[in-house]
């Protein structure tokens, strides 16, 4: 694949992770992208690197416009490895270019990489550098996704180069959104947001309140993972979709999440599904056994009510149950209605350590319920009461 111009003598320079299967415990179904960009400007410059193993074609895609002996600045938006991962190359390439980064980013470059000789620019929100006919303005967002993550905006060109800001793990053959099915995107988009920046709310809201105070006025948004928002529609778009997201809002869903080894636990899952159905609230059920985390966290930006479900193994949670509790409670989500349910074969008390979890993120919830064996039609009457309740909270 050719570097292709996103605007006038800017162009993307990335690379296509298509066999990429999981990123750090997160699914990714549709690979991703380590999006990197080229300003051919008085001082040519080079925004993010990629990841290290791909170091090679993302070299030979800049020497297609540009030797490196001509490279001016090296913008390191993010030091996490998928985009820093090659900078130490880049440098002995053109030893010649400035770092721009920010003091966290300096910081982290000098604990990852031998940094000895590099020269750097550090900037913070609201800096500014001239690099010929463009000015080159900085944001930095912290926690989105690292202390020391910042965005980069061309404000000649309306262009937000924002890392992993609005970005999705998705390769495909273009770059820009609109060449691809919006559905698909929006809920790539969505589910990067879930399982990356979901605990960083807050960070999120003022990044968007600082970008308007800033007056960036955006006509594109080019992240650094996956495809490009092009045009005030799509920019509008995922702007809002930060917005809601970041602000905590839900949709009144629910999502039950269990495990089961007999049927169990999965006939009360199943129970608790039909009560929020003749109750009129969306409900999604997702089996451990069958889903991965990443998959299932995506529901939890929508719902109001969470139902966690366990069948207990040797006296102990099941694994895999553990293991989403673990990913869950790292990734904080906020104003959730809860209620933890299970089965057990000779000793109850298990279900105690996923209202343990309910307790520990603040969430509101209803006594835990728990079955010895399999629950017959009796105890299921009793779960949907307990399931009733909750949705009155
Ligand atoms: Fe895409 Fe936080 O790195």
């Amino acid at each position: 694949m050719k570097a292709k111009e996103i605007k006038p003598d800017i162009y993307w320079v990335g690379v296509k992770d298509w066999n990429l299967r999981e990123f750090h415990g997160y699914a990714t179904p549709h690979g991703s992208t380590y999006n990197s960009y080229l300003i051919m400007d008085d001082k040519i410059t080079l925004v993010d690197g990629v990841k290290h193993y791909m170091c090679r074609e993302h070299l030979a895609r800049i020497q297609s416009i540009v030797d490196f002996s001509k490279l001016a600045y090296v913008v390191v938006n993010h030091v996490e490895m998928d985009h820093s991962g090659n900078i130490p190359d880049i440098m002995k390439l053109a030893p010649q270019a400035k770092i721009i980064t920010n003091t966290a980013g300096k910081q982290a470059l000098e604990a990852h990489f031998d940094t000895e000789g590099w020269e750097y620019e550090i900037v913070k929100t609201g800096d500014s550098i001239s690099i010929g006919k463009r000015t080159l303005e900085f944001m930095t967002t912290p926690m989105l996704h690292w202390p020391d993550s910042m965005m980069t905006y061309v404000k000649e060109d309306k262009l937000l180069l924002s890392n992993d800001g609005f970005g999705q793990h998705y390769a495909s053959d273009g770059i820009f959104v609109n060449e691809q099915p919006l559905d698909i995107i929006i809920r790539e988009a969505k589910s990067y947001y879930a399982n990356i920046l979901f605990p960083f709310g807050a960070q999120a809201e003022k990044a968007l309140s600082t970008a308007g105070s800033l007056g960036l006025d955006i006509e594109m948004i080019a992240p650094s993972h996956g495809c490009i928002w092009s045009g005030k529609e799509e920019v509008g778009t995922i702007l809002e979709l930060y917005a809601k997201w970041a602000s905590g809002q839900n949709e009144g869903k629910a999502v039950i999440v269990y495990d089961s080894m007999w049927g169990a636990t999965a006939a009360l899952a199943e129970a608790a599904m039909a009560e929020f159905q003749d109750a009129g609230i969306p409900v999604t059920k997702h089996c451990l056994a069958v889903e991965n985390v990443s998959e299932v966290i995506v529901d939890f930006l929508d719902a109001k009510y969470v139902l966690i479900g366990n069948p207990t193994l040797n006296n102990q949670l099941f694994p895999r149950v553990a293991g989403f509790l673990a990913y869950m409670k790292g990734l904080n989500p906020r104003n959730k209605t809860a209620l933890a349910f299970g089965s057990y074969g000779w000793r109850p008390g298990v279900v105690k350590q996923i209202q343990q979890a309910f307790d520990e993120l603040g969430w509101q919830s209803v006594e835990p319920f728990e079955e010895k064996y399999t629950p017959k039609s009796d105890v299921l009457d009793k779960f949907r009461e307990r399931v009733r309740e909750l949705i009155k909270l």
